[in-house]
């Protein structure tokens, strides 16, 4: 009895409060407010409905025979947008990065800390200046021990721009 309901207690907190948490206030800083492109990347698809926005853009990526392929984004909306780039991998990110700045300085890109070295290689090419950042926000969709930073917990926001 001590165990299950101890085991119900950590599961509820991990999976109920704190998993995928830091989704939620970062949407909320939005509600109702204009805002340019929101790339989200190895994150669960945003609760779009939360933006309170009746301009919004949504779109995400397309599989064509099973290779995901970023199509369907429309890369002229730089206002009021958000991409939704799922678990893809970080070519179609700086390919997504790379079509958005034919039009646009400000892209915001929104990914959880566990992945923050994937992006290592896009550094040379892109800057990354962190904007906002909760750190109320289990990923658990990353684990890749013994590399320990894929479990640590944290939400951010960064501005990204190219380097010239
Ligand atoms: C990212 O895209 C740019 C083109 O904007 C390209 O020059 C660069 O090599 C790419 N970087 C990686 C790591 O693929």
């Amino acid at each position: 009895m001590k165990l299950w309901i101890t085991f119900n207690i950590t599961m509820g907190l991990i999976m109920g409060v704190f998993h995928q948490a830091g989704i939620v206030p970062l949407v909320s800083n939005f509600s109702g407010e204009k805002f340019p492109v929101h790339i989200w990347w190895k994150t669960y698809s945003p609760p779009t409905w939360m933006y309170s926005n009746s301009n919004l853009t949504v779109s995400t990526t397309n599989f064509e025979k099973n290779v995901e392929r970023i199509d369907k984004i429309p890369w002229n909306v730089v206002s009021d947008h958000v991409v939704d780039l799922k678990g893809s991998d970080f070519e179609l990110l700086n390919n997504t990065l790379t079509n958005f700045s034919k039009y646009t300085t400000s892209i915001q890109l929104i990914m959880p800390n566990t992945v923050v070295k994937r992006i290592d290689p896009l550094r040379s090419h892109w800057n990354f200046v962190k904007d906002w950042e909760t750190s109320k926000h289990l990923d658990l969709d990353h684990i890749d021990i013994p590399d320990w930073d894929t479990i640590k917990p944290g939400l951010a926001m960064y501005n990204v721009s190219l380097i010239t």
